[in-house]
């Protein structure tokens, strides 16, 4: 078995080329993903079918903002698939607000929060921000938003302007055919990062087909 740090990007490994973070909580899978101990080290495989950054990696992603002890903001964490490596980069330091406003996902969600330490669920519709601005009581270093609704774009614009720091970093997997099922996909992401350019400055994007049908992943700064 090969393991070697995944240059790009701090706290993720390659082994035998599938992308890996390690475990925080050893011994505990999250979503029936792979577990490799390698010495005394545990590594979770981040599989890039499941989850929208892992599939940006394997499409060449070349700017990704999770780092050790970062502070995030998650719209649309759901049951905790793409959180829970995230968790794993930010380590015991870090802390991930994580928005969702289906009461069933999110109950598996508290299951693996709870253990992990770094994971706030806050059960709430992403796009009223103001409903939890009592429970994010700082300024985060990185948005995150993965919600599939026609308003995708300004939800996110709505929750930066009130809880990313200064030329802090955001994320977006765009869903074209949330947006409009008609319209061709290229179409909707240029529309959406006309958008999103009067707020931000885009520092990558990229389409994840075919791990991810219709979907633009975009990695950018606030202005
Ligand atoms: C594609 S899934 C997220 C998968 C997750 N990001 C992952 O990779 O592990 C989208 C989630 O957004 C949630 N959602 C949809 N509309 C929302 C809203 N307005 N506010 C918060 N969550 C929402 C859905 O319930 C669903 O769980």
């Amino acid at each position: 078995m090969k393991i070697k740090s995944y240059k790009k990007f701090e706290g993720i490994f390659l082994i035998d080329n599938k992308f890996a973070t390690i475990n925080l909580t050893p011994g505990y899978r999250v979503y029936g993903e792979e577990l490799v101990r390698i010495g005394n080290i545990e590594y979770r495989i981040w599989d890039f079918w499941r989850s929208k950054p892992a599939a940006a990696f394997k499409k060449g992603l070349k700017t990704f903002p999770i780092k050790n002890e970062m502070k995030i903001l998650y719209l649309g964490i759901a049951s905790g698939t793409t959180s829970s490596h995230m968790s794993d980069i930010i380590g015991k330091e870090g802390l991930i607000y994580g928005v969702e406003i289906s009461e069933r996902v999110l109950r598996e969600l508290i299951h693996h929060a709870e253990r992990r330490g770094n994971i706030i669920p806050i059960i709430a519709d992403a796009r009223m921000p103001e409903k939890y601005e009592n429970t994010i009581l700082e300024k985060v270093d990185v948005v995150y938003e993965d919600i599939a609704d026609p308003d995708q774009i300004k939800i996110l614009i709505r929750n930066c302007e009130k809880f990313l720091k200064p030329k802090g970093l955001a994320m977006i997997a765009i869903k074209s055919q949330s947006i409009d099922v008609i319209k061709p996909p290229k179409k909707v992401y240029k529309e959406s990062l006309e958008e999103l350019e009067k707020h931000f400055e885009i520092l990558d994007k990229l389409e994840l087909d075919p791990y991810e049908k219709a979907h633009l992943f975009v990695v950018m700064r606030l202005k």
